[in-house]
């Protein structure tokens, strides 16, 4: 009786042994690890999932629609955390994380790697995704080709296409296949040297008329959205109204658009650089960086840094037996020989 009671307790120690080991376990690979990911727990309860069906309810609800530019897991992540609507991957990315002089130079592989970072850390905001200048250009079948890469394996929930009337077949096709549309008009970096530079477009009467006819085209094919770039304010205003369901997102098309995107770098001042005039900088990250830098070499150059609260200690009886071994295996001190 005594014995089975004693076997009946020893799963129950065992599970107790393991369960001790795994927690030592994490505390030690928490505390060496300078860089790790965050554990799972301490991550604020779920968002719900930001659908197409819920942004035209914000538009008709006439509730300001938050789009914003993620490079990476973190960005991605801060995008999930802190309530955006729509996480963009936009092929900015070429410009500001690549170092590429121009959007056009980003191929499609590239654009792959930083949409799978985004996503493994954006999760609630729709993620909709930049189609690289030329993968979407040659025919509707190469967009498809294409776009199913992106969302297959890149795990975007939509694509996004600069161009106007001529990219309505493939707006079509795309949107036949069950692939969303994000539409982008006005102004399209892709094009800046045919456009000789980023600039206003639509200011007047007639290219201010092809912009709203392309816009009407294309939620015509069935894009679910479209962003409106460097436009008049009253165009931008006037194109949303007349749009029936498909949610205008405005960069520099004034306050009148159904939601507003900027470029992550440009909100956060990560650079002190030239700035469009509808940016507006919300931080100061530049500042902050520059800050951090300094502080850190200068801490290392006068060796303030680490201070022992931040070194690992050895006790002192294994610090004299390794001088000890180290002597008796000749490694020992050199300047004790000399
Ligand atoms: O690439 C991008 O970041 C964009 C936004 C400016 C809309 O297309």
């Amino acid at each position: 009786m005594f014995r089975m009671a004693k076997r009946a307790q020893r799963p129950k120690q065992l599970l107790h042994f393991s369960a001790s080991l795994y927690y030592s376990f994490r505390a030690c690979s928490r505390r060496w690890m300078s860089a790790r990911p965050e554990e799972r727990h301490v991550v604020a309860a779920p968002r719900k999932k930001v659908t197409i069906q819920h942004l035209h309810a914000l538009r008709a609800s006439r509730t300001p629609i938050t789009m914003l530019t993620a490079y990476d897991f973190p960005t991605g992540r801060a995008c999930e955390t802190h309530g955006v609507d729509i996480t963009l991957v936009g092929d900015s990315l070429a410009q500001v994380c690549l170092g590429y002089d121009s959007t056009t130079r980003l191929t499609l592989d590239e654009m792959l790697h930083h949409i799978r970072a985004v996503a493994r850390g954006s999760h609630a905001p729709l993620l909709v995704a930049d189609m690289p200048f030329g993968t979407y250009l040659a025919s509707p079948e190469d967009a498809v080709r294409n776009a199913v890469r992106i969302v297959r394996e890149g795990g975007a929930d939509a694509v996004k296409l600069e161009g106007g009337l001529e990219l309505v077949d493939t707006v079509r096709r795309l949107t036949s296949v069950g692939i969303p549309v994000m539409a982008h008009v006005g102004l399209l970096p892709q094009r800046h040297v045919a456009l000789s530079g980023y600039r206003l477009q639509g200011r007047d009467a007639e290219s201010a008329l092809g912009v709203l006819k392309s816009a009407l085209a294309l939620e015509e094919a069935g894009a679910f959205a479209m962003v409106l770039e460097a436009i008049p304010h009253a165009l931008g205003t006037y194109i949303t109204q007349r749009l029936r369901h498909a949610a205008t997102i405005g960069i520099g098309a004034g306050s009148g658009t159904d939601g507003q995107v900027l470029v992550w770098d440009d909100l956060m001042g990560t650079w002190h650089g030239h700035q469009a005039k509808f940016v507006r900088r919300f931080a100061d990250v530049k500042s902050e960086v520059e800050k951090g830098i300094r502080a850190y070499s200068e801490a290392v150059r006068e060796r303030s840094f680490p201070a022992g609260a931040e070194s690992y200690e050895m006790p002192k009886a294994q610090w004299e037996r390794f001088q000890q071994l180290s002597e008796e295996c000749g490694v020992g001190d050199v300047a004790k020989d000399t």
